[in-house]
């Protein structure tokens, strides 16, 4: 199998590639990220197994020239490619008053446009390489919008209704898309200190483990999108079903004029 992971300096990406490396058969492993140092001593250890080739770009993803530096580095290496993991993603909280449009605009850039932009490159070797298969990591906040993460969450919602779409465009390409809808994941770029501090909140954190292994799932496993942990598909349900009373939880219970009990128009 040779599979790209975007974002695999740390967190879901890393625990990615190393679960990919454990893969029977040859494994051939792109590792995709900013940091160079970290990208390098992962695809050292990882290739060290006989069946592992890893080798890595080191860009950032939003550059304009990065997608189609990516591609040629996957046709050079490999000619063919069976995973692409869109994982690499960032975010900033703040309210959109402080924030403003800038933050949406670098959310975009980063956890949407440059997913779309490495997509494209790659596509026609995907469809070349079927049956393949693209996982894209969206999040929970994909589903449902927080207060302090509307830029995020922006981003996150087109990532998930984009995937859906190319889901059912590609199929008939063999081409497999699968996406992942983390919820709280203790990463560095998301520790979730708050959560993981507290002990009455600490359960509802995951693993990168557990993130790689449902990215399996939704990749070669061939399902089509998995929630980790698996129960968060009820917050998304309930946001559709029983929006009056999403929104009180995620307000800390407090109603708003806007959310007055009757108001559940879409
Ligand atoms: N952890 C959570 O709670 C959680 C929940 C839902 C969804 N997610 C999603 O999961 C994905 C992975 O996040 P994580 O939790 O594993 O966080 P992380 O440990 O901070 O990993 C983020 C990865 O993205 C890479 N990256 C960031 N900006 C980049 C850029 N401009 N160009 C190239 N690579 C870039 C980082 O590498 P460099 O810094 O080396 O570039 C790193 O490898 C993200 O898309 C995130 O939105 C996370």
């Amino acid at each position: 199998m040779i599979a790209v992971i975007t974002g695999a300096s740390s967190g879901i990406g890393e625990a990615t590639a190393r679960r990919l490396a454990r893969e029977p058969g040859d494994v051939g492993l792109v590792l995709v990220a900013r940091r160079e140092e970290r990208l390098r001593a992962l695809a050292d250890e990882l290739g060290a197994a006989a069946n592992v080739r890893a080798s890595i770009v080191a860009t950032d993803v939003t550059d304009e020239a990065a997608p189609a530096r990516i591609a040629a580095h996957v046709e050079q290496e490999h000619g063919r490619v069976d995973l692409l993991v869109n994982n690499a993603g960032a975010a900033w909280r703040a309210s959109f008053a402080t924030g403003g449009w800038e933050n949406v605009r670098r959310h975009m850039a980063l956890n949407f446009d440059a997913q779309v932009r490495v997509t494209e490159a790659l596509l026609p070797l995907l469809r070349a390489s079927a049956p393949s298969a693209i996982v894209n990591v969206a999040s929970t906040a994909g589903r449902v919008g927080r207060g302090g993460t509307g830029a995020y969450s922006a981003a996150k919602f087109a990532f998930a209704g984009w995937t859906d779409s190319l889901h059912l465009e590609e199929a008939r390409h063999g081409v497999h898309v699968g996406l992942v809808l983390p919820g709280f994941v203790a990463t560095e770029g998301f520790p979730q200190k708050e959560l993981v501090g507290n002990r009455k909140t600490r359960w509802l954190v995951s693993t990168p483990e557990k993130v790689a292994d449902a990215i399996l799932d939704a990749g070669p496993g061939g399902r089509a999108e998995r929630y980790v942990p698996r129960a968060y598909w009820l917050g998304a349900v309930a946001r559709i079903v029983l929006p009056g009373l999403t929104r009180r939880v995620l307000s800390g219970g407090k109603l708003t004029p806007a959310t007055k009990p009757g108001d559940q128009s879409p």
